[in-house]
């Protein structure tokens, strides 16, 4: 159902701008991911993580406001259709604040971290840089979906970038479906 909530939703132990809230295991790898960044001097923040239908109909609602229908499908999922609502994925940020949800995030040493070691604790960087046609978002490295050790270390070590081409699948916004 597009009001989907999973059942066992908590809060990550790690720093954040608005509450972080995963599934349990997603809140643990990030925990993880989070606890080694630090051990190597990288401070990172969670921005965005579970976000309920409601929540997304929000966000969503405001970029259409400041963007038009248009551009806001690049750059925010429908309601019932984004990651978020799902408790699998989180937005990064970089502390002290720098490049918050901008590309220019995967430049920063935060950015950098993330998407060499990510994959470590089973996140996969979800709509990375020139892939829009596959993926159907434009390149976002601050967000990051749990997708497991397993999966995750295959993504890596095949070269495969999207979840998209490993599933075979469209590109996600397939709204007419
Ligand atoms: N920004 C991503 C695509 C979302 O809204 O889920
Ligand atoms: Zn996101």
């Amino acid at each position: 159902p597009l009001d989907f909530a999973p059942g066992d939703l908590r809060t990550a132990a790690i720093p954040y701008v608005y509450e972080p809230v995963l599934r349990d295991e997603a809140a643990t790898a990030a925990e993880q991911l989070v606890a080694a960044a630090t051990a190597e001097g990288i401070a990172l923040t969670a921005q965005s993580s579970y976000r309920s239908y409601a929540s997304q109909q929000r966000v969503y609602a405001g970029w259409v406001a400041q963007l038009g229908q248009q551009a806001a499908d690049l750059t925010s999922a429908r309601p019932g259709h984004s990651e978020h609502q799902t408790g699998l994925s989180i937005d990064f940020s970089a502390v002290p604040a720098s490049c918050t949800l901008d590309q220019c995030f995967a430049e920063t040493p935060q950015g950098r971290w993330l998407a060499e070691n990510a994959w470590r604790f089973g996140f996969h960087l979800r709509y990375p840089e020139g892939v829009t046609p596959v993926t159907g978002y434009e390149f976002e490295p601050w967000h990051y979906r749990y997708v497991g050790l397993e999966l995750a270390a295959e993504l890596r070590e095949a070269g495969i970038r999207t979840l998209e081409e490993f599933f075979g699948l469209p590109a996600a916004p397939d709204y007419a479906g």
